[in-house]
Formats: C-alpha cells, structure tokens, sequence
C-alpha cells in the first residue's frame, strides 16, 4: 500500500494538505471603514449623559439602522458582544430573583449565565433532535408558575421551531428571546431568525458567520425592551434619574458599549453577509451530496421552508453502522487534514455552576432564590435527547467555510471512505494502544 492510501492517523500521507481556516474574509473595505474612523479620532462615540451622547456614536447608529432595515425592526442596538446583549435582553424583560428561565442546553455557556446575571435561574428544556433547537413539547413540560420567558437559541445556524415556541409563549403569557448569535440570515417560514422572539440577539464574535473579533446587536418591536437594553448597556443608573424614568427595574446597567470600529467592521461585514452565507451554503451542500454515499454519516437536517446558514456543519454518526467508534473516527479524521470533533459541547446544566449551584456569593444565590429551591434539577439525565446527542451521535465540522473549497468537501468524504475502508486496521491500532495504556 502507498503512503497516500496509509491512514494518516498510522503514519500516511494525509489528504488535506492546507491548513484549515475558520474566521471569514477581512477584506479592504473594512481596513477603508476603520481607516476613516482612526482618522477622524472618535474612537467610541458613547458617553453615560442624558443627552444625545447617550446612544453611540456614527458608526454604531449606522450599523443599528441597517439592522433595522434588514430586519424590518423598529430597535437595534449595538453591543460589544452578544454575550452581553443576551444579558440586557433577560434584563429588559425585567425578570429577577425567584423567576425562571426556560433556556437550551446545547449551546455556549453565555445564553444560561445571562438569565443567572439577573438573579433569575434557568430550567433546561430538551432539545430536538434533528435541528437541535429547543423541543417545544419539553418547553411546555418545563412550565411552572415562576416561569417569566423562554430562550431558545438558533443553533449551528438552523433556527428553532419558532412557530411553535411563539405559539407556547403567546399562550402562557411569556416572552420569547432567540439566542440568534449563530444564525444571521437564517429563515425560518419566511421570517429571518432572530425576528420572531420579542428580542432577538445577533454575535459578532471572531469565528461567527460575520464579524468584527468581538460584537453583538439586540433587535426588537418592542420599545420598552429596547430602552431597558439601552440603560443596560450604558450605566443606566447614571441617566435614569435625568431621564425621568419611573420604572427603574432591571437598569442598573454596566459598560456594553460598542466601538466605532467595531461597527465599522460589522457594518461592513453585514453588507457582505448574503454572500459569505452563500458561499457558506454552497460548500455545505456540495459536502451534504458527497457524504450521500458514506454509510453511517448523516448531513444535516434542513427544515422545509427554512435556510440553513451552517456556521457549524454538523452530522450524525452512527457507529453501529460505521463499525468504528466515535472518537476514534474523528481522530482519524483530523489526522487527514480536516477538522472533525465528536460532539459539540456538554450539556450546559453539568457545569460545575450549575452542580453546585454556586454563583453569587458563599450562599447559593440565584439558585436559593428559587421557590423550587432544592427541587431545581440540574442532574444528569434531565435532557435525554441533548446527552444522547453529544455523547454519541453529533460529529461536527467547520470545513464549509471559506477559503476551503467546493472540491475540499468531496476531499472529506473522501478521507470518510478512507477511514472506513480500512476500519479494520484501524481498530487493530487502536487496540493495541489502549492496550499500552
Ligand atoms: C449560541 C451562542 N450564544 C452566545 C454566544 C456569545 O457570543 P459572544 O462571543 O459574541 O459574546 C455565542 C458565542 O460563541 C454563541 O455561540
């Protein structure tokens, strides 16, 4: 046998040969945007007064109103992640201590710790298991009087079933946030993702489908949110007094403030966004007719009636079809050249915050707060569908992003072939190093 056709995992040639990369294209029209802000010095444009200063700068309000447009809202606002965008839409719905939040479990830390940022806790909710959003079935199952809103996030860039979770909290008198930081142009029934919950929040974050290294917007109809936001974001309790508001719930606020060229870029980018999303799409779909033939390896699901945007490109593996575990499977996989990982995060309710309810302070805080106290589950087993999917179904990838090419898809599946056509050799390595160790 040829050294290309040796796995690479047991010393051969790998197949892909470049260097996989993962952030999308910076090109001269964001140097020219930040260019022109470093000239013209203001480099944020925010100051916590009650004036006009109070809402941004040029460049932020420019890159608000094209959300606006884009998305047909009547609020957008800029924030320096979504990570804290996510914190000030929890915030604006004026949940707080006592309260709960139905959240997803699959998905980055940040969307539970926001509801725990306003002394609320979150209940997780099991997760769908082919497009991975919250199951609004389990949603309904979590409801309790304490309930005040529900998060559900669109991940890997295929919404939620929002039709169905819009329904549960119309009818239970909730509110609806999307966690929307992965899926930016993605449509669900034709509306845009982000745009069905009365606040939905978008990220900007280095490895996102645009961004500007770090970076969030809010949107949403509702006024009364967008102003809570818009205290949270910038030292509320400094202005609110100025500003005569009355209801002074929920805006003690901090420092979230965008800067200029950080919308600069973003502005940008979202200019871009159709085509960085095709290109996207295009590799993804070229992947999903190249995997048709490998047994075991299941392409991603697309709703009827929705777009996929695939910040993540993520499969299921069956490894009683494949013969070959998992983890061994991914490993041989990056050994090709390609990146591949078994799994995608853990269930959010194993982190050690949510094991030993310790948050704020020696005492439990929020978790005490809750009138379910003791009886707010976080073990183990509460989301069967989510564990069952990260500990042994979801291989995910991120090669559908440019610069990698329509033809690295076919390379992919072809390094899949490879593996499973020497699984036995394969497994006879693998035994014998689990024997050494
Ligand atoms: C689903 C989800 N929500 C929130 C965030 C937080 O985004 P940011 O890094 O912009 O704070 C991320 C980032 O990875 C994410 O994937």
């Amino acid at each position: 046998m040829s050294n290309a056709e040796t796995l690479a995992i047991l010393g051969g040639e790998p197949l892909m040969t470049k260097p996989i990369q993962f952030s999308n294209e910076i090109g001269q029209e964001e140097m020219t945007a930040v260019q022109r802000v470093l000239e013209c010095g203001e480099l944020s444009g925010f100051v916590a007064s009650a004036d006009d200063l109070f809402w941004g700068g040029r460049e932020v309000r420019a890159l608000e109103t094209e959300f606006k447009r884009h998305y047909d809202v009547r609020h957008a606002l800029g924030f320096n992640s979504a990570t804290t965008a996510l914190h000030a839409a929890v915030a604006a719905t004026g949940v707080g201590p006592g309260d709960e939040v139905i959240v997803a479990p699959y998905t980055m830390s940040a969307s539970s710790t926001a509801i725990l940022f306003t002394g609320a806790v979150p209940v997780f909710a099991d997760i769908e298991s082919d497009t991975f959003g919250l199951d609004p079935q389990s949603v309904l199952e979590n409801i309790t009087p304490y309930t005040k809103a529900i998060m559900t996030v669109n991940i890997f860039g295929h919404a939620s079933r929002l039709t169905a979770l819009r329904k549960i909290a119309d009818e239970h008198g909730l509110v609806l946030i999307e966690d929307n930081a992965q899926a930016p142009d993605a449509m669900y029934q034709g509306a845009f993702a982000g745009t069905v919950g009365d606040i939905g929040i978008f990220s900007f974050n280095r490895h996102k489908v645009m961004q500007s290294g770090e970076g969030g917007v809010l949107v949403t109809n509702d006024d009364k949110f967008a102003e809570k936001a818009a205290f949270m974001r910038n030292h509320g309790e400094a202005v609110v007094g100025d500003m005569g508001v009355e209801n002074i719930v929920n805006t003690v606020g901090l420092n979230y403030r965008m800067t200029e060229m950080e919308a600069a870029v973003a502005l940008q980018q979202f200019k871009k966004l159709p085509r960085m999303n095709e290109a996207r799409i295009a590799r993804a779909n070229r992947l999903t007719e190249a995997l048709a033939d490998v047994p075991g390896i299941t392409p991603p699901k697309v709703e009827d009636d929705c777009r996929h945007v695939y910040y993540m490109y993520v499969m299921k593996y069956d490894a009683g079809i494949t013969g070959v575990p998992r983890d061994l499977f991914a490993k041989a996989l990056n050994a090709e050249g390609f990146f591949a990982r078994a799994g995608y995060i853990q269930p959010t309710y194993l982190l050690p915050v949510y094991q030993h309810k310790i948050c704020f302070g020696q005492d439990g805080f929020p978790f005490t707060a809750n009138l379910r106290n003791e009886n707010l589950s976080y073990e183990a087993g509460i989301c069967p569908t989510c564990e069952r999917l990260q500990d042994a179904e979801i291989l995910m990838t991120m090669i559908q992003q440019p610069p990698q090419t329509l033809e690295d898809m076919e390379l992919f599946a072809a390094a899949c072939n490879k593996i499973l056509s020497q699984k036995d050799v394969l497994l006879r390595h693998a035994a014998k190093l689990s024997e050494v160790a």
